[in-house]
């Protein structure tokens, strides 16, 4: 690839750290960064997305699920044609709870300055430019993800509308608070004859490129994702009198399920395989009452789908064959599920030539976190840009990215959206 015109890495680096603090300073919480979605503090990064878009020569719009696009015309729509190619760009403007400042909004940040800059210097591509801040990946609120990015790529499924949130309220109903359009949703869709490409620039959550000493990667697949919630009901009891043969005690069994977690995440190791548990809620909950009845979530993922479905009946056998044992009921309920995505070869070619114009090694690596990626897998094919964070930490507040590798991801999205052929 012909490097473009000289690339100021410094001040790239600097726009963006300055809009990654605006971001962060916008939470439901004092002190740390919590932004779920459908909430004030949503509608408040969005807006201040959709100034940044605006004030980069975007036109603005906003979705019926609250994705703030940021549309930079073709050439060919700026003489009054109509459904050129567009290549997408984007990330998440939402944030698991205690969140860093860097996970997603580090995405949509650098589709805003790089499509900025093509407006600047070109005025137009021969395709379009779709920036796009999705307002719900995490899934902290509601037990569903991908909902917005789901919705682009028309994949949107309804009875999502009746999901409840954590403070018991529903997703339709949240939406109309919001000002969102349940009965829209269907126009959110991107027409798949249009859509050229969606590349995401996303901070690589793990500990690789800092090991390997480079700051941008090339992601060659996004590993597959099952998330669970787990029911086990046993009796409560007087915790003094009951004796041990004779419980049935639901937070012991879990316990042991949760060891089986943990075991089957080891036991596959090999094809990336995580296990989690991550939430727990019991009940009745009290210091001298055999618990009742447990509730917790599993996130299981794996590089291969067919590692991950033998894991998942490896586990429901298991759960089957504990309860009976310990004489309690339980039951496990797929809640979110998304297959392993292989990014496009042609898309990481350009992403790493890109990297290798701005003087880097190009290293290619798999993707254990989640991402939009995996729904706009199923509109068009994907490619996503990794950029280093301190220790790999994530999902936490000290996730950190250098100015300098900011600027650096910034720099190497403008060359690949430059070298791209629509
Ligand atoms: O869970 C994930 O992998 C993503 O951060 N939502
Ligand atoms: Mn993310
Ligand atoms: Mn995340």
């Amino acid at each position: 690839m012909t490097a473009g015109p000289i690339l100021d890495i410094e001040a790239l680096g600097r726009r963006a750290e300055a809009m990654i603090r605006a971001l962060a300073a916008i939470s439901a919480e004092e002190g740390r960064i919590t932004r779920l979605y459908l909430t004030p503090e949503h509608r408040r990064a969005a807006d201040l997305v959709a100034s940044w878009m605006q004030a980069a020569g975007l036109v603005v719009s906003e979705d019926a699920l609250g994705t703030v696009r940021g549309r930079l015309p073709a050439e060919a729509e700026r003489q009054g044609a109509n459904g050129a190619r567009r290549l997408l760009l984007g990330s998440h403007i939402d944030t698991v709870i205690d969140a860093g400042a860097y996970d997603g909004n580090l995405g949509v940040v650098a589709g805003i300055l790089a499509a900025e800059h093509i407006a600047r210097s070109r005025g137009a591509m021969p395709f379009g430019i779709d920036v796009l801040a999705f307002g719900d990946e995490e899934g902290s609120r509601f037990p569903a993800t991908l909902l917005c990015s789901g919705a682009v790529a028309g994949h949107f499924d309804p009875g999502a509308l009746a999901v409840e949130s954590v403070d018991g309220i529903t997703l339709e109903a949240a939406l109309r608070a919001y000002g969102g359009d349940p009965g829209a949703i269907a126009q959110a869709a991107c027409d798949p004859a249009e859509a050229a490409a969606y590349v995401e620039v996303h901070i690589e959550q793990g500990p690789v490129l800092e090991a390997e000493g480079e700051a941008l990667g090339v992601v060659t697949a996004i590993a597959g994702q099952t998330r669970l919630s787990v029911t086990v009901v046993g009796e409560a009891g007087h915790a003094g009198t009951v004796p041990m043969a004779l419980r049935r005690d639901a937070l012991a069994a879990s316990a042991e399920i949760m060891g089986l977690v943990e075991a089957i995440g080891r036991d596959n190791a090999a094809d990336f395989t995580v296990a989690t548990v991550g939430k727990l809620t019991l009940s009745p909950g009290a210091s001298n009452v055999i618990p009742a009845r447990v509730v917790f979530t599993v996130d299981l993922r794996s590089q291969t789908d067919t590692v991950r479905e033998a894991a998942l009946t490896r586990l429901r056998d298991g759960v089957e064959a504990i309860a009976a044992r310990r004489r309690v009921t339980a039951w496990m309920e797929r809640v979110h599920e998304v297959g392993a995505t292989a990014c496009d070869a042609g898309l990481q070619a350009g992403l790493g030539a890109a990297i290798e114009a701005g003087g880097g090694r190009a290293l290619r690596l798999a993707s254990g976190a989640g991402h939009d990626g995996q729904a706009m897998g199923r509109l068009c094919p994907i490619a996503m840009l990794f950029v280093r964070c301190r220790g790999g930490v994530s999902h936490n507040p000290a996730e950190f990215v250098s100015t300098a590798d900011m600027g650096r991801a910034v720099a190497a999205l403008i060359r690949f959206v430059e070298g791209f052929g629509g």
